[in-house]
């Protein structure tokens, strides 16, 4: 153990902190953030103590999925800077010791990109096979029954040659044809250009989709589709069999690693959800594909109790072969925010220590270290094509609204008298940086606490994890364990105090409470906690 945890990756030690550009800092007064603004505030992040920064797409982009929808893989869309921007901030980043991670998004481009134009342009065109057409079902209609992500068919007819193009989200984006190698061939030289201007990292979108069913086979039906889906959700409505994860997909996975090996110390991670023996092969048999699968099952798969959180981590630890690298997420640009999602602010101060005391690489989502709520978008308002689509309560705007860094106009995120592009959370005058950093014991306190404690503790960053089973069981107990360096944590998952007996320990001293009001020896026969309490406490 001791050897392994100096040979750790910075990817392994370092926490990510995903930023969503569009809502971080606008500095040319259009109400969009820009990446000139994510150089400014490379200082804060420095500060906060994160090591990685994620960056959501910022390609040229018509926006139908903000930028998701990407027209040109190897450019900076004007709206967020251009590339000497890009290239500054990798400069400044680096300098600042933190690593630039990059969205890559393999499965679909823009209709706008030069390469649809000619693809959808004739039957013949050389780049007609780039992307995935098929005639009309026999009878009429789409060539099969799969439903796009954001609602109706995944199929859009076009009139010109008479023929379908696959698209699982919107039909601005269709999707590119990986069984073909010159797509592939491109696409990994887009990996290539990125790597040589000095980006660390990818994260890899919807990277279980590249491969399809050969056959394009129909999907089964979901016998557990929710009652009341809205009348286009077909997506739901089927199980994802032929559209996703084939086994094919490892191969490629594998190839899309050796690029990246050509370099020295780039990280791998992909967006993927599925079954855990599913995701698992994405480490590869050998560790050959990703690097980090994201693992998103303390976001979706739990309840604000400790024995659902516990049973997310156990299985994971349980489910990880040697040389794969857990990792967790709690937020992101596509999910409500966590403290709306566990409860409040008291509970998103316990899932803070949670998953920054965790064995395994955190990520964290821009405004998770100010507590940012989901902000309620009135209907008229709404910008993403989920929500347009699928109806107001599935829109992902209210986790995407801009930072907010001050009292002043705008929360400091563009200039008065500016409309940013999503509403204002209606807290920002309390709840900014400014405000909260100034305070001793806000929660923004709490995650600088947390994160320069898990930096400076190999523990912390890299050691064991043991759960101990304790009464009441609704206090999560662990210990984090690297040679003669241990550290217990107690999380108090309710609304209520209580007093637990720690097995096999008797004292220690609580070094950091979520609470931040206690530094003290503790016997741990009788550990008091207080109403949603957690502690980190070292042996
Ligand atoms: C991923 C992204 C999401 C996007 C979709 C299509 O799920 O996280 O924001 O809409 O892929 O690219």
């Amino acid at each position: 153990m001791e050897r392994q945890l100096k040979t750790l990756h910075w990817w392994q030690r370092g926490v990510v902190y995903q930023i969503y550009p569009r809502s971080f800092k606008d500095t040319t007064g259009n109400g969009v953030g820009d990446l000139q603004g994510v150089i400014e505030k490379l200082d804060y992040l420095h500060d906060l103590g994160v090591d990685a920064i994620w960056l959501s797409p910022f390609y040229p982009s018509p926006m139908a999925d903000f930028g998701y929808d990407v027209a040109d893989y190897c450019d900076v869309d004007p709206l967020f800077g251009d590339l000497a921007t890009f290239d500054r901030l990798v400069a400044e980043a680096h300098r600042r010791g933190l690593k630039i991670i990059i969205d890559w998004v393999p499965n679909h481009t823009s209709d706008q990109h030069p390469w649809f134009i000619e693809s959808r342009s004739s039957r013949d065109n050389p780049k007609r096979d780039w992307y995935i057409w098929r005639d009309p079902a026999p009878g009429g209609g789409p060539p099969n029954n799969w439903g796009s992500f954001f609602g109706g068919p995944a199929w859009t007819y076009d009139a010109q040659t008479g023929q379908y193009y696959l698209h699982q989200f919107c039909k601005e984006q269709p999707e590119l044809n990986w069984r073909n190698p010159e797509v592939k061939a491109a696409m990994l030289d887009t990996l290539r250009f990125w790597m040589r201007r000095g980006v660390d990292g990818f994260r890899m979108d919807v990277i279980g989709l590249l491969i399809k069913d050969k056959d394009l086979r129909d999907n089964p039906p979901n016998p557990n589709a929710p009652p009341n889906l809205p009348e286009n959700d077909l997506f739901s409505r089927l199980l994802q069999v032929y559209n996703m994860y084939q086994d094919e997909n490892h191969a490629v996975m594998r190839e899309i690693r050796q690029v990246l090996d050509e370099y020295d110390d780039r990280c791998a991670i992909g967006e993927l959800w599925g079954p855990l023996p599913e995701w698992v092969r994405y480490y590869g048999e050998r560790g050959d594909e990703l690097h980090l699968p994201f693992n998103f099952r303390l976001k979706d798969d739990t309840t604000w109790d400790a024995q659902s959180m516990r049973a997310v981590v156990d299985a994971l630890e349980a489910a990880l072969p040697d040389f794969a690298w857990p990792n967790y997420v709690l937020g992101n640009h596509d999910s409500p925010r966590l403290a709306s999602r566990f409860g409040g602010q008291a509970q998103a101060r316990v899932a803070a220590m949670l998953l920054l005391t965790l064995r395994g690489t955190p990520t964290l989502y821009y405004g998770e270290e100010i507590g940012m709520e989901n902000v309620p978008i009135p209907p008229e308002k709404i910008q993403d094509p989920q929500g347009r689509n699928l109806g107001p309560e599935r829109t992902r705007d209210i986790c995407r609204t801009p930072m907010q860094w001050d009292a002043g106009p705008n929360a400091g995120f563009c200039p008065a008298g500016v409309e940013p592009w999503l509403p204002l959370a209606a807290d920002y005058a309390t709840r900014n940086v400014a405000v909260l950093s100034a305070d001793p014991t806000s929660i923004l306190t709490l995650y600088k606490r947390l994160l320069h404690l898990r930096r400076a503790t190999p523990a912390l960053y890299g050691g064991r994890y043991r759960p101990l089973d304790v009464e009441p069981d609704d206090v999560y107990v662990y210990l984090r364990e690297d040679g003669a360096q241990r550290y217990l944590v107690a999380l108090n998952f309710t609304a209520a105090p209580c007093t637990l007996a720690i097995p096999g320990e008797t004292a220690g001293r609580v070094i950091l409470s979520t609470h931040l009001d206690r530094e003290e020896a503790v016997s741990l026969d009788a550990l008091s906690l207080r109403a949603n309490e957690g502690v980190i406490i070292a042996l």
